[in-house]
């Protein structure tokens, strides 16, 4: 098993950090670098170890965990510690060729995973730069084991991901908190309860959608006329929650390609 390093242990890492624990990765050949205490501690917690300079051989690939403010300087600080690094970069929006201007014979590919990576649920874009074919297998197959792979042919199409499906978690979380509002309300602020409702209901979803991807068909086969959930539909539509739902996601892949723009 090869070892890895997380320069950036945050919410990101942590979750592949976990999924790859409970995919039965090792902890041992699993280390990090983080300046922030809070997150130290959790790692700590989790049994990663903090990464000592005399281990640097030993890192067979840096995993780029930070925010892109930090990304640049961070990836200056990986090449300080080994110069032929070979990085897999998380961050959003800025592009293979920020990294490789900085360092032309750098080993640099693009990962974007998302935080259900944690339960073997995750999505994860790849796009290679300059990484040879035994090293991309071996990240393919690395992040198989938290969920599911796609492979990406060109580095524009990672802005879209990004926007869509890196982000995808929080806006099904903001939309639910809505909903959780109003169930309290009929629950007595009952919260486990609550929670409860949520997960079996989406739970429900999930195994509708693969069961059946028509989703026109599964809105019909909740909604019968004039009855309740139309009346609920109707309002959605009548309000344009479709238009805002869209634009939001559109903003989200606009600002992956401004990013990039910024630094
Ligand atoms: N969160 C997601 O769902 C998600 C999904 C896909 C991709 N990403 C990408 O992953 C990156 C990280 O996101 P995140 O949400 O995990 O961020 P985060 O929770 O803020 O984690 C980043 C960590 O890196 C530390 N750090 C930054 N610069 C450092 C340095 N020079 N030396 C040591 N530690 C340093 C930060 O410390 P401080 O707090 O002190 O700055 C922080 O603990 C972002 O670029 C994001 O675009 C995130």
């Amino acid at each position: 098993m090869k070892n890895i390093l997380f320069f950036g242990g945050g919410n990101i890492a942590q979750s592949v950090i976990e999924g790859l624990i409970k995919s039965g990765y090792k902890r041992n050949n699993i280390f990090f670098i983080d300046r922030n205490t809070k997150n130290k501690k959790k790692l700590e917690k989790l049994k990663i170890k903090e990464f000592s300079r005399d281990k640097t051989d030993q890192i067979s690939f840096f995993f780029l965990c930070v925010k892109p403010k930090d990304a640049l300087n961070s990836f200056k600080e990986i090449k300080q510690l080994k110069k032929n690094a070979k990085v897999i970069s998380f961050v959003a929006g800025i592009k293979s060729n920020k990294y490789i201007k900085i360092d032309e014979t750098t080993k640099f590919m693009r990962a974007m995973p998302n935080t259900s990576s944690r339960y073997g649920l995750g999505i994860t874009a790849l796009f290679n730069s300059t990484f040879s074919i035994e090293d991309r297998k071996f990240i393919d197959k690395l992040f198989n084991k938290v969920g599911m792979v796609i492979e990406l042919n060109k580095e524009i199409e990672m802005d879209q991901f990004t926007g869509l499906v890196g982000s995808g978690p929080a806006y099904f979380f903001y939309i639910l908190k809505v909903y959780e509002k109003e169930l309290l309300k009929m629950c007595g602020n009952d919260n486990r309860k609550v929670n409860e409702i949520m997960v079996n209901l989406l739970k429900g979803v999930s195994m509708s959608i693969n069961y059946n991807n028509d989703l026109d068909a599964l809105v019909t086969m909740v909604a019968s006329k004039k009855g309740t959930t139309e009346a609920g539909l109707d309002s959605f539509k009548k309000n344009k929650l479709n238009k805002y739902f869209k634009d939001g996601l559109r903003s989200a892949v606009k600002r992956s390609k401004e990013i990039s723009n910024e630094f």
